[in-house]
């Protein structure tokens, strides 16, 4: 059987070099995957995603100033190292900050064209020895009140928010807004409250997740800020 690959890379600079792999891969006959579905010029999330990642033996991360600005990119290493696949880091551009949960990792240099070819055997060899997988523990804030006890599943809801929270594409946005709007009552609450539970939400957000209830009746936000300040690692005085 061959080895199966993903390749992890971020539109707006990776994937050049994530084309030029897969097609090198496959010549050595490796069965690599690459998502090239694209909505507006960029990238969204999706089913096929996740199943390729946890079919995979080895995913190889494209490093780049893209894919560290890319929830999506974030979401594949992440997701990828809670399911024990192997995880190759590869450079795009050798300048490009490392996240850092592949910190501790081997990167693979491939920023410079005129050693590609070298590199590139490197590569193959070192996913052809394998190597040993080493767990990926992380402390998360993660305050979310729970999904009701009678929760029912609303699955084509859930797949929309996400595609939409977790979209990559060619503007830079750092911050991504999202809101819901239907009548009271509907389930706008409910549902974002699972979208919070979701396990490709937490993988693409590892820094924490927080909800905090604002509106007219909320007598103190200062109070609200506090929590999430705290929780962040900073002095309750501050
Ligand atoms: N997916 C769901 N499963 C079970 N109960 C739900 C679901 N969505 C909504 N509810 C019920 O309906 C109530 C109102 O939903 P909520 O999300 O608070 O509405 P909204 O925020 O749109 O006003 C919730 O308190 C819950 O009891
Ligand atoms: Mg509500």
């Amino acid at each position: 059987m061959p080895q199966k690959i993903f390749i992890s890379y971020a539109r707006k600079d990776g994937r050049d070099l994530a084309l030029r792999l897969k097609t090198d891969l496959e010549k050595h006959s490796f069965d690599a995957w690459l998502d090239t579905s694209e909505i507006d010029g960029g990238a969204s999330w999706s089913k096929e995603i996740e199943i390729n990642i946890d079919s995979c033996d080895v995913l190889l991360a494209l490093i780049s100033t893209g894919s560290y600005d890319s929830e999506i990119c974030r979401g594949e290493h992440l997701r990828a190292l809670r399911k024990r696949r192997r995880v190759i880091p590869i450079l795009v551009q050798a300048n490009a900050d490392r996240p850092i949960y592949l910190e501790h990792l081997n990167y693979c240099d491939m920023s410079h064209s005129a050693h590609y070819n070298d590199n590139l055997n490197k590569l193959i060899q070192d996913i052809q020895t394998g190597g040993a997988v080493q767990p990926y523990e992380r402390y998360t804030p993660f305050h979310v009140p729970n999904k009701p006890p009678n929760y029912i599943e609303r699955p084509e809801e859930l797949q929309q928010l996400i595609q939409s929270i977790m979209r990559d594409s060619d503007q830079n946005r750092s911050t991504v807004l999202t809101a819901l709007r239907g009548m009271g009552g509907i389930g706008k609450s409910v549902l974002s409250i699972a979208i919070c539970h979701d396990e490709v939400i937490r993988d693409a957000f590892p820094d924490g997740i927080f909800w905090l209830q604002i509106g007219r009746e909320t007598p103190n936000v200062l109070e609200k800020m506090k929590l999430v300040g705290t929780e962040l690692g900073d002095s309750p005085e501050h």
